[in-house]
């Protein structure tokens, strides 16, 4: 299953970097032609979450999961696969629900936010990868140096969960207050 996964990795890996770098040019261009790659994005990243899903899926089949579960390197490497598509879910579901109007002034700025995490996410995953494959690549240096080496499973502290616990609390009250206003 290993080459199937390096094929179906090309795809999440190119059409969701393509469009993290026209969301990072959109972000600070109003120009023609950044409006025009713009318009691709719904396409580029419904299409880039179905190559994720499927290459998910293929990652699966490579090792049995008894050992994926046994190892660290394993374990992260579905722990950051997992977040990476969902983050980039949620950067498909804002541009496409948001529509275009999501570049309006100070609104660009939870799409652009949103896809640095994704993208970071989607780097990590991938360089997971090499590390499964025998290949790591030199990107791990700059995580070892924010304070966590690969070889260990990333744990989240308890703290961490009750502050994504009020962050989601947080931004669930702004949105209902938002649409009360608006309406
Ligand atoms: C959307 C999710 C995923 C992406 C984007 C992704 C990406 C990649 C990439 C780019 C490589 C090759 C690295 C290189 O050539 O240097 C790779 C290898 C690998 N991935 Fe994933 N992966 C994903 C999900 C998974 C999952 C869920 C597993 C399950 C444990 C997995 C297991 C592996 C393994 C075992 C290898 C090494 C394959 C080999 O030895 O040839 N991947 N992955």
């Amino acid at each position: 299953m290993a080459p199937y996964h390096h094929i179906m990795a090309h795809f999440p890996m190119g059409l969701l970097f393509v469009s993290f770098f026209i969301i990072l040019a959109r972000a600070f261009s109003d120009s023609e032609r950044t409006r025009g790659f713009d318009r691709l994005l719904p396409v580029l990243l419904v299409a880039g979450l179905l190559g994720g899903v499927g290459t998910f899926l293929t990652g699966l089949l490579i090792w049995p999961s008894d050992a994926v579960v046994a190892s660290p390197m394993g374990r992260n490497k579905v722990l950051f696969a997992i977040w990476a598509m969902a983050a980039w879910a949620l950067v498909a579901a804002l541009r496409i629900r948001g529509g275009e109007q999501v570049w309006q002034g100070s609104r660009r700025l939870p799409l652009l936010f949103f896809t640095l995490v994704a993208a970071f996410l989607l780097a990590v995953t991938g360089t997971l990868g090499g590390y499964l494959l025998g290949s790591p690549s030199d990107f791990s240096l700059g995580l070892k140096a924010a304070g966590w080496d690969v070889y260990h499973t990333f744990y989240a502290p308890t703290w961490a969960l009750g502050v994504g616990v009020a962050a989601a609390l947080v931004i669930a009250v702004l949105g209902v207050l938002g649409a009360r206003q608006k309406s």
